[in-house]
């Protein structure tokens, strides 16, 4: 596997690259806006595919590279549903996998810090963000924060990984680098509590000034999503409306742009055809199943995924590939089902 954990000194943020191979998809995990030049030149050196990009929660003291990421490499963006951010490709929550070639990361929704909090555990490893720190824990005095939350999700989710597992959190002030749950659970002055009550008093009494970057990097992070309008102004979308209207029709093919569990969770348009987001540069260039179906049927492609963000980057593909009649359905399924569009089981 490869892993580099990376620093921002400025905010004292940890990054976090991963992927199972050279040459093959990676992940990142809490990009920094100013360090996306970094990043991107080590995807490079290493011969890797960036294809996710996550952040454990909406982060107060820099701003996310999530946007420019995605508008550099086109992958995909994730947080937790919980999630402020106006648009992310994907939301997940707890239960559910993010995953890439050879990796696997499982998410646990670990509110507290901030109510869009979320861990990921990775095999043998944690990222916890900023819900538990080496020999700390993330303030709970903005942003939603609860102390009685972090306290449920510290002591009831996190300590009951295996004592080995190590910790790798979004942040260190002081140089540390990882730790494991054994040693936060000895060490952690934090958790030296005998009560959650005793826990919200302490956490309610750390008087600390809030981030120097907070006015601007809040309000920032929740403004990561693309700008589906301009898609719009270029008659490349259709409303949800629109898109129930067209569906029965037998001159459109509907393609549901997302992964697997996506689908068997919430479902998916009935008699759509599935193309994965990360497949799809293939499949729309020539010779690909997509792009040939749609030339020798004339039919009218029409793309979604869960929000429009995936399927907004895909129909300027599609569009890019000779697929004049692409578009795609603007705020995805999300708007498909507030208006009411039918739903059947994926297969
Ligand atoms: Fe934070």
């Amino acid at each position: 596997m490869i892993f580099r954990q990376l620093y921002d000194s400025v905010s004292g943020t940890y990054t976090y690259l991963l992927a199972s191979r050279h040459g093959g998809e990676a992940l990142i995990v809490d990009p920094v806006l100013e360090k996306v030049e970094r990043y991107l030149q080590l995807v490079r050196e290493l011969d890797l595919k960036l294809v996710k990009a996550v952040d454990t929660h909406l982060h107060a003291d820099h701003i996310t590279g999530l946007g420019a990421l995605r508008d550099r490499t086109h992958c995909i963006t994730v947080m937790g549903e919980r999630t402020h951010a106006d648009i992310v490709s994907m939301r997940v929550t707890e239960g559910d996998r993010i995953e890439i070639e050879g990796l696997r990361l499982d998410v646990l929704y670990t509110p507290g810090h901030t109510d869009d909090s979320y861990s990921f555990l990775l095999a043998d490893r944690v990222f916890t963000g900023d819900t538990l720190l080496i020999r700390g824990t993330g303030r709970t005095d903005f942003q939603n924060g609860d102390p009685r939350a972090q306290y449920d999700s510290i002591f009831n989710k996190l300590l009951k990984l295996p004592d080995e597992t190590l910790v790798y959190p979004a942040h260190d002030y002081k140089g540390e680098t990882v730790s494991t749950i054994a040693e936060e659970k000895c060490f952690n002055p934090r958790l030296k509590v005998r009560s959650v009550d005793e826990y919200v008093d302490l956490m309610s009494n750390l008087k600390l000034p809030n981030p120097k970057m907070m006015d601007v990097a809040v309000p920032a992070n929740m403004h990561v999503g693309l700008h589906q309008e301009e898609i719009a102004r270029k008659g490349w979308a259709v409303t949800a409306a629109d898109a129930i209207a067209l569906s029965g029709r037998s001159d459109v093919v509907l393609v549901d742009l997302r992964e697997k569990g996506e689908r068997e969770k919430r479902g998916t348009i009935p008699r759509s055809l599935h193309a994965p987001y990360p497949d799809l540069q293939r499949q729309i260039g020539a010779g690909g199943i997509v792009h040939e179906l749609t030339v020798a049927t004339g039919k009218r492609l029409i793309l979604f995924c869960a929000f429009g963000e995936r399927s907004a980057m895909a129909v300027q593909a599609a569009q890019d590939a000779g697929l004049t009649s692409a578009c795609h359905i603007e705020g995805g399924l999300s708007a498909w089902e507030k208006a009411g569009g039918p739903l059947v089981a994926a297969r």
